[in-house]
């Protein structure tokens, strides 16, 4: 089979490495890719938004599954549009239809959703322009502190925790009056705050009958104690220590059921790959996010330590036969680092060189995210720019490991967390 894989960051990596091994896939495209996925895959300078492109591609390529790695081409409605392209009725493509997707790509429904099927998460209102007056009456009656989120996508920075009115009242009407994060703060959800600890299941679906995959936790604040701005992730860890048999059992029967159940009575079942971020509150599951792909860098921990061949997940699927898939997952503990650039999430500087070591030891992934080929060497091309996973037989284990590989790395202005995993160590 051909397959196509969507994006250009670490996470697309790891889904290339982890396909690579597959007896299913004989050729391996990712657009646009980087320079990690150049050595494994063949990559093609495309956008994933662009859909007329990436139909000229499938055609030319004879391609027969496609994945998406993020939001942006499943929110767009890539599963409804690529089909209906000539010659294309036939593809499959790995991820929800754009109903679907509205899981992510709305706040406000992925709110109501949960609310009419007692799925449990935080409280909410959602307002609009016009609400404005209401909006900030009711942040001054708020509890501090209080969640702000955009309704649509904002690249990750659409949440705003906030500790005094004052500040949440600012925000609101930045966000609903000066279009504060663009089209997507026109609405804006507010949000009772949870304390817990968070953590990332995965599923796959096919509508109905679902395969879970390994847990894992995503470091998301871009300094040591958890402290500094939000990234996308600088790190991860997958078994979370604190999850076990009951723990999941309540997130399969109040969140991973109703949800499923919910889509279909929606009009819409979701398909594809499904990444709860969840809030434990004393024990007990509370959705913070859905989104409809896999995580970055979650995917970097979980793939490692999955022995079976997802892509015959996913073809058994298609199939109608998801049913029969049992996943072998390593019982190892894996540790994922990320190196990012200097300035990271805010402005940084591409195009510097990257040293990468000789060679990777046995149980140590080097997953590429923001890197290009420029003149025969390899340069910083993002923010992310490496993701290093090891698998260990504890935590302390994978860390050094992951650690070591980390420090044989070297570009200008290469900063990571050396703390990831700390609260379970
Ligand atoms: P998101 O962009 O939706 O992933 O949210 C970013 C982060 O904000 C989450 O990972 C949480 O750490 C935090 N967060 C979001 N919603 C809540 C909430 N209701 N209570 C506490 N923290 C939250
Ligand atoms: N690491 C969080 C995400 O992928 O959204």
């Amino acid at each position: 089979m051909h397959i196509l894989i969507l994006g250009g960051g670490g996470r697309e990596h790891a889904i290339a490495w982890k396909l690579s091994s597959s007896k299913y896939c004989d050729r391996i495209f990712v657009a646009p890719g980087n320079a990690g996925t150049a050595q494994i895959a063949e990559n093609v300078p495309i956008s994933p938004v662009s859909f007329a492109d990436v139909a000229d591609l499938c055609r030319e390529q004879s391609i027969d599954v496609v994945i998406p790695g993020s939001e942006d081409a499943l929110v767009a409605g890539i599963v409804d549009e690529l089909p209906r392209a000539t010659g294309l009725q036939q593809i499959q493509i790995v991820g929800p239809s754009r109903n679907a997707a509205r899981l992510e790509g709305s706040k406000a429904f992925a709110k109501t959703f949960m609310q009419r099927y007692g799925i449990p998460t935080a409280s909410y209102r959602v307002f609009q322009r016009q609400e404005i007056e209401a909006g900030k009456a009711y942040l001054r009656n708020h509890p501090m502190p209080v969640v702000l989120k955009a309704d649509g996508l904002a690249a990750g920075k659409g949440v705003l925790i906030c500790h005094d009115p004052d500040e949440a009242v600012a925000h609101l009407e930045a966000m609903l009056l000066h279009e504060k994060f663009g089209e997507a703060s026109r609405r804006v959800v507010v949000e009772q705050y949870l304390v817990g600890v968070e953590v990332s299941v995965f599923l796959f679906t096919d509508g109905q009958h679902y395969v879970v995959l390994p847990e894992a936790k995503d470091y998301k604040r871009a300094g040591e104690g958890d402290t500094g701005l939000n990234t996308g992730g600088m790190g991860a860890v997958s078994p979370v220590p604190f999850v076990d048999a009951d723990f999941m059992k309540k997130v399969e029967e109040r969140i991973i059921r109703p949800t499923l159940q919910g889509m279909q009575q929606e009009g819409c079942p979701y398909q594809g790959f499904l990444f709860l971020g969840l809030m434990a509150v004393n024990g007990d599951p509370y959705v913070i996010e859905y989104n409809c792909r896999l995580g970055d860098p979650e995917t970097e921990a979980i793939l490692p330590r999955i022995r079976s061949d997802i892509m015959e997940m996913l073809l058994l699927a298609r199939q109608g036969r998801l049913q029969q898939v049992q996943l072998t997952v390593s019982e190892q503990q894996a540790l994922t680092l990320v190196l990012a650039s200097a300035g990271y999430p805010g402005t940084y500087r591409k195009g510097l060189p990257i040293r990468l070591p000789t060679s990777v030891p046995e149980g140590c992934f080097l997953f590429h995210a923001g890197t290009a080929r420029q003149e025969g060497s390899i340069v910083t091309a993002g923010g992310r720019v490496l993701a290093i996973t090891s698998l260990g037989k504890d935590l302390q284990a994978a860390k050094e490991k992951s650690l070591k590989l980390a420090g044989e790395v070297d570009f200008e202005g290469k900063y990571f967390r050396r703390d990831i995993g700390w609260e379970f160590l």
